[in-house]
């Protein structure tokens, strides 16, 4: 899946501009699904028909309506002022922090690169992490009128994606490995008694906003969306049970959400029952588009299956590749058969 990963991560698509990501991925797609369709907001929504008509149980259904969904959106900046320069002034387009820009490169849609530069601060404040009013972007303009970008263009990072044995680094892999994680279980599906409707979702980063239409449109039996989590095994990391290689991680709680617990048991099942190593999440701050589906109209039995993940809203992410191998086979399993939410 490696050469996936590297297609998907070093595609650009900060939130609000999918629409390059989102044709990669219909690419990728193509000839997997029985439907596809793009909706109001951008999401992608493929539709792989399940062997057994969705019905309650009660009734004798077998098959569900599933949704898994990831996000193709990636954090980036946004233009708000050009000097007159040529210098741009930015906003943030989800969790970017300033110091993981410096020195660093964002990329436009239109592949107008600029280098992030840092203004002269005096040495008392220079001991200090920059606020973004210190921070300006440089696209090599000589002055306003030549400046190729201006107000309102949106930038993602400039970063190439690198294997080294197992580990994977690359910007973006949240949540483009997630991304690859849906398309490689769409392959490998053969069959499934259940409706599978895979979601790869837009605006996660700027509050879940495409996860919370698609939802809505979909009506889904059960939902899980499968995004990145933190580590706690890096030198003075925050204390965090998840570490990197050691299986994709079963949310039980974030920022946002409680999982239900049915859907977290038949996650935590299922890998027991491939005799494929997980770990438990319990993640402080920060949630996925799990938390939009459980709250969509009357309530949606859903959970989260997270990869682990290193420097998370970086330019360079890691991943471990065994987890993102471990995370499609869990999905396969699931839903090849079918499943009772006890
Ligand atoms: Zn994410
Ligand atoms: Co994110």
């Amino acid at each position: 899946m490696k050469e996936l990963i590297k297609k998907l991560t070093e595609t650009y698509g900060p939130s609000g501009r999918e629409e390059r990501i989102r044709e990669v991925i219909k690419g990728e797609i193509e000839g997997l699904a029985d439907e596809m369709r793009v909706d109001v907001m951008g999401n992608l929504i493929a539709l792989k028909r399940g062997s057994s008509p969705p019905a309650p149980p009660k009734l004798g259904g077998r098959g569900r309506k599933v949704m898994l969904a990831a996000h193709m959106d990636e954090i980036g900046i946004i233009v708000t002022h050009v000097d007159e320069k040529g210098f741009l002034r930015f906003a943030r387009v989800g969790g970017v922090r300033p110091l993981a820009l410096v020195g660093g490169r964002a990329v436009f849609a239109d592949g107008t690169v600029g280098t992030f530069g840092l203004e002269k601060r005096e040495p008392e404040e220079a001991k200090k992490v920059p606020g973004f009013d210190k921070l300006y972007l440089d696209v090599g303009a000589k002055d306003k009128e030549s400046a190729p970008v201006g107000v309102g263009d949106i930038a993602g990072f400039q970063r190439p994606f690198a294997a080294q044995g197992d580990r994977l680094m690359a910007k973006s892999l949240d949540d483009r490995v997630g991304c690859a994680v849906l398309i490689q279980v769409m392959r490998d599906l053969e069959s499934s008694p259940h409706d599978v409707y895979f979601v790869f979702s837009v605006q996660e980063e700027v509050g879940l906003r495409g996860a919370i239409t698609s939802t809505y449109g979909i009506q889904p039996d059960l939902g899980i969306s499968v995004d990145v989590t933190i580590t706690g095994d890096t030198p003075e990391a925050r204390t965090m049970a998840v570490s990197l290689g050691e299986g994709p991680a079963v949310k039980v709680k974030d920022g946002g959400m409680l999982a239900h617990p049915a859907v977290k048991n038949l996650l935590v099942e299922t890998a027991e029952e491939l005799g494929i190593p997980y770990q438990l999440e319990v993640l402080a701050g920060g949630t996925t588009d799990a938390m939009a589906i459980q709250v969509s109209r009357a309530g949606v039995p859903a959970g989260c299956l997270s990869i682990p993940c290193r420097y998370v809203h970086t330019p360079t992410e890691m991943v471990d590749h065994n987890d993102v191998l471990n995370a499609v086979k869990l999905f396969v399993a699931l839903l090849s058969k079918p499943i009772e939410l006890g």
